[in-house]
């Protein structure tokens, strides 16, 4: 039995990638490891001149590959390729069992993950085995307010809104998952951020045998400066759930289990996920009259009020939970990626939403906050299985 390890990657701390590659190398369960890179930029050459000595002390091919298209449609070329084109090698290669992802940029990355992920996989059988760790309370939040907020309004009776890291790019897959996942013209599709979106849903559609393992330490990587450099990622994190807004997910049909979560390390706990300062300012930049426009058009006039008290002045206390539960639905039925001016609102209001709960939420500590976000979960569940009941009295 042996695994093959895929690293996707674009620019990186070269030296942060080399070792990531020699732990995995080490690894007596790994037979080949696979780096999939964007472009042929410093990253790919210095992975290049890195792999004949890892290659010599570790006996094992360490492959470099750039990225296939596989995606059919427009979409900007991204992740999703990378790990489309890792799928389709390991479906060419039945020399190997099980196919593992990882981020190439985790400072905390150990031979441990791979160890604890094989184990549970020999343990239940499972087909997805998916890593979760604790993560700072102002990280994640397109996770929460996009990924499990929609997983919970459309799917409140599926394992999806459970699931701890949806968008989490560490995780195993059974040979049967790999060929489950690339059969899906949706997975190839999905050329960018979407792809872990995908990934998670088209799993759970199936009925694939997962598990979640608990990596303590959390998954050390840079975080971010302003919450701009994450537009690109909200857009397609979110549209990819627009996407599959009209596609069924079984209600119980998914054998699943996870790991419980250990104490949260006290760095974590105090560590700040994007800039605040920087943030603030960008609910007043970048707003044109066709904004304003489709904002009176598609939404409650209190939020169209919110967003004009904070054009002018940093404001927040609009952007509570009520208002984006009322917001999420209008978006899920109007937002057109692409489209500029659509893909600014949904940054806006996302951005509201995330200065409220940190200036609300997260200024109580750690635990509250994270108990807030937990709770808007469970709320989002609860109102949409109501919803779903109350529809189905009323024969619709
Ligand atoms: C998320 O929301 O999970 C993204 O990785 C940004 O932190």
């Amino acid at each position: 039995m042996s695994s093959l390890v895929c690293f996707p990657f674009k620019e990186e701390d070269v030296p942060t990638f080399v070792r990531n590659i020699q732990s995995a190398a080490s690894h007596e369960r790994v037979g080949a490891v696979i780096c999939v890179g964007f472009s042929r930029g410093v990253t790919w050459h210095g992975i290049l001149a890195a792999i004949p000595d890892i290659e010599a002390v570790y006996k094992k091919p360490v492959i470099l590959a750039e990225k296939k298209r596989h995606a059919s449609t427009g979409l900007r070329a991204g992740k999703g390729d990378g790990m489309n084109t890792a799928l389709e090698y390991f479906l060419h290669h039945p020399e190997f069992t099980r196919l593992h992802f990882y981020d190439s940029d985790i400072v905390s990355f150990s031979r441990d993950w791979i160890t604890k992920a094989e184990v549970c996989t020999d343990a239940g059988g499972y087909d997805v085995v998916r890593h979760y760790y604790p993560r700072s309370s102002t990280d994640a939040m397109i996770t929460w307010f996009v990924t499990k907020v929609g997983f919970a309004l459309l799917w409140p009776d599926s394992v999806l809104p459970c699931i701890e890291q949806p968008l989490g790019g560490e995780l195993c897959l059974s040979r049967k998952a790999v060929q489950t996942l690339f059969a899906d013209r949706r997975v190839r599709d999905q050329a960018g951020w979407g792809i872990d979106t995908l990934y998670t849903f088209v799993a759970a559609q199936a009925g694939l045998r997962l598990a979640e393992v608990y990596i303590q330490e959390g998954k050390i990587h840079s975080l971010y400066s302003g919450l701009s450099d994450l537009k690109t990622m909200l857009v397609e994190c979110f549209s990819a759930i627009q996407l599959l807004r009209h596609d069924d997910v079984p209600v119980s049909k998914i054998q699943y289990s996870i790991e419980p979560p250990q104490p949260v390390p006290k760095r974590l706990k105090q560590k700040v996920g994007y800039d605040i300062e920087k943030t603030l300012k960008l609910l007043r930049m970048n707003w044109t009259p066709r904004q304003w426009e489709l904002l009176q058009q598609h939404f409650d006039p209190v939020l169209v009020k919110g967003l004009q008290q904070a054009s002018e002045w940093p404001s927040w206390m609009w952007a509570d939970e009520a208002a984006w539960m009322a917001a999420y639905p209008v978006f899920l039925n109007n937002f057109q990626m692409g489209d500029t001016d659509w893909e600014e609102i949904l940054f806006k209001v996302w951005v509201g939403r995330v200065l409220n709960y940190t200036l609300r939420d997260v200024v109580r500590g750690y635990d509250a906050a994270i108990d807030t976000l937990r709770e808007m979960v469970n709320n989002t569940c609860n109102l949409a299985t109501k919803r779903e009941v109350e529809m189905y009295q009323n024969g619709k």
